[in-house]
């Protein structure tokens, strides 16, 4: 089994409010993962710890063998730069910057050159419906328009996992559809694991592998 990303026993505190519990969770090479669960149970966080973004209370994370907590902050960082991605659930764009320059932005970080990363990113964002906008400054953007940029800001750089908390949210069925689309290409032809949080029992289905959480706790659901 070609394990890329593995939970133990995760909680996470903040400060005496429990958002996340004993989570273990396990992700493949080439997975697709949905978590759904109501408002508050913990999904944004535990995808927070599964990324490297906020240290788990306790517990451990592993991406590709390397324990993410025991890495120095750069490394940590350059880890989360070149090999993850992360579709935040508010898109957290840079306002300033064009379309295709935030979507470009990690290609950019790691040194490639404007045109070759603006060629990617827009052939990303050409399947995604954006190729209209591509000059259009993100603070001049919909909702939906927001998210469908971090996503492909998520993906540009063929991350060994993309984290994905609701990318689909602000969305019309047929973005809704192109989004995830994009995600399960990816998984299929790149081996990219995707952790994909969503209130879409539709977007859930097409996973191949389902969770919910509830109260702070992770549980797998079993099909019947
Ligand atoms: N920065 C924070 N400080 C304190 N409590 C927080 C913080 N962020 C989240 N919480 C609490 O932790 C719990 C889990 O929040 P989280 O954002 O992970 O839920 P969620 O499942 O993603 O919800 P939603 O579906 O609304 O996005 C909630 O009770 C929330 O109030
Ligand atoms: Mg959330």
């Amino acid at each position: 089994m070609d394990v890329i990303l593995r939970a133990d026993g995760v909680d996470l505190f903040y400060g005496t409010e429990q958002a996340v519990s004993s989570a273990d969770f396990t992700l493949k090479r080439g997975e697709v993962a949905a978590i759904m669960g109501s408002s508050g149970s913990g999904k944004s966080s535990l995808l927070y710890c599964l990324a490297g973004v906020l240290p788990p209370t306790n517990g451990t994370v592993t991406f590709d063998g390397v324990q993410l907590s025991a890495l120095p902050d750069g490394e940590l960082s350059a880890l989360r730069r070149t090999r993850l991605g992360f579709v935040f659930q508010y898109g957290e764009l840079l306002p300033e910057l064009t379309v295709e320059e935030n979507a470009a932005l990690p290609l950019r970080l790691a040194g490639i050159s404007k045109t070759h990363a603006h060629a990617v990113a827009a052939q990303v964002l050409g399947r995604l419906g954006m190729s209209e906008l591509l000059r259009r400054r993100t603070s001049k953007l919909s909702g939906g328009q927001s998210q469908r940029v971090a996503v492909a800001r998520a993906l540009v750089h063929r991350p060994d996992v993309v984290f994905a908390d609701e990318p689909t949210g602000a969305l019309d069925s047929a973005n809704a559809t192109a989004v995830l689309e994009e995600f399960l290409r990816l998984a299929r032809r790149q081996k990219t694991a995707v952790v994909i949080v969503t209130h879409d029992a539709d977007v859930a289905a097409r996973a191949d592998t389902q969770y919910t959480m509830s109260d702070g706790v992770l549980a797998q659901r079993v099909a019947v």
